[in-house]
């Protein structure tokens, strides 16, 4: 009898999500809509509606739609800084969400406790080990280790470097899913092995069949290599700014522009320092917005991991997932021979 090491090592993560395999499909703002979120958790992968900057009503109505073209599990990814996150935990909250990811920073307070109190679990990224213990004390149910190789916001630390540090302290306490730079499923089966409950990948997904990107969103993925998804500079030291990895065209420059911009306004005491984030925030939505709905790939964020040059073709989601799960078997069966 063979044993499926593969299901072994991702019975853990798959029965926290209630999915077939332990494959999250990161959520990406304009992206991960009812088609692709729907698609993926279709395809035994675990979809997640990226509610980015929309209000509650349109969260509302997405959660309804990705409803009724799956009846597989999916969950909702938050933005801790949306000034209505309370109002979106309770549209989730409405529709009995099974999942809920906190991203772009510490939850605030009273969120967790919310979101646990209709039974729903809570993910969060965690960007170091002492913050990875510290979520973990707060209730959270599950982590995301994310590395600088991702696409979109990063952090400063690679992911091998975060799965050497977390894994083998915390991934004994809770589940933890590793994301940034995974492309092919040779990688799965090492993150897997490491101890990690699955994996959470983007950039691969991005170009699905049922993504409803652009064309020349999609064009410009299948061209692009590692070397092209490189992370925005921070131009004034008094301005941080999170790091967004993306391909590199105008609109990467049009971002140093518009921090020198946004500096200048906190210089003349027109904004804070909070309302000035913010307004980078909004700029990496509507630019994001610009490439992959209008297809701006000159003027807008073509936001890409470094895994970007295995993205070479157009392929239905069922299909990464099929490959992403031959190669990781594969590649556990030559190590155990
Ligand atoms: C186009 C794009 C948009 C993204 N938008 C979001 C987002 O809105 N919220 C979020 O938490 N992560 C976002 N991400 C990160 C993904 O959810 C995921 O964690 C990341 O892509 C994993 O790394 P990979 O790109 O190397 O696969 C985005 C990534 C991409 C490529």
């Amino acid at each position: 009898m063979t044993v499926d090491r593969l299901a072994a090592l991702m019975a853990r993560g798959a029965e926290f999500l209630g999915s077939e395999t332990a494959i999250i499909c990161g959520a990406m703002s304009w992206v991960s809509e009812r088609h692709l979120v729907s698609a993926v958790s279709n395809a035994g992968g675990f979809g997640l509606i990226a509610c980015g900057a929309m209000t509650p009503e349109l969260l509302d109505a997405e959660i309804a739609a990705a409803r009724a073209l799956t009846d597989r599990p999916f969950g909702v990814n938050l933005i801790t800084m949306h000034p209505q996150l309370f109002d979106l935990i309770a549209v989730c909250a409405k529709h009995g969400v099974g999942h809920v990811v906190l991203a772009g920073g510490l939850p605030p307070k009273g969120s967790i406790e919310a979101i646990k109190e209709w039974g729903a679990k809570v993910i969060c990224f965690a960007p170091a080990l002492a913050l990875a213990r510290k979520l973990h004390r707060s209730g959270v149910d599950a982590l995301v280790i994310e590395g600088m190789e991702a696409g979109g916001h990063i952090g400063p630390v690679a992911t091998g470097v975060l799965a050497q540090e977390i894994l083998p302290v915390l991934a004994g306490e809770l589940p933890i899913f590793v994301a940034g730079g995974i492309g092919h499923g040779e990688a799965i089966a090492a993150y897997l092995e490491m101890g990690a409950a699955g994996v959470q990948l983007g950039t691969r997904f991005a170009c699905a069949a049922e993504s409803i990107a652009h064309p020349n969103f999609k064009k410009a993925f299948f061209r692009a290599s590692a070397r092209d998804a490189v992370a925005s500079v921070q131009i004034d030291p008094r301005l941080p700014v999170i790091p967004v990895r993306a391909l590199r065209n105008a609109g990467s420059e049009a971002f140093t522009a518009k921090q020198r911009e946004v500096a200048q306004l906190l210089d003349d005491g027109k904004v804070d320092m909070g309302a000035a984030q913010l307004q980078i925030e909004h700029y990496w939505a509507g630019a994001l917005r610009r490439a992959v709905i209008d297809g701006d790939v000159e003027n807008g964020s073509l936001m890409a991991g470094q895994s970007v040059g295995m993205v070479t073709k157009e392929e239905p989601v069922a299909d990464i997932i099929a490959a992403l799960m031959a190669e990781a078997r594969a590649a556990l069966a030559r190590r155990a021979a």
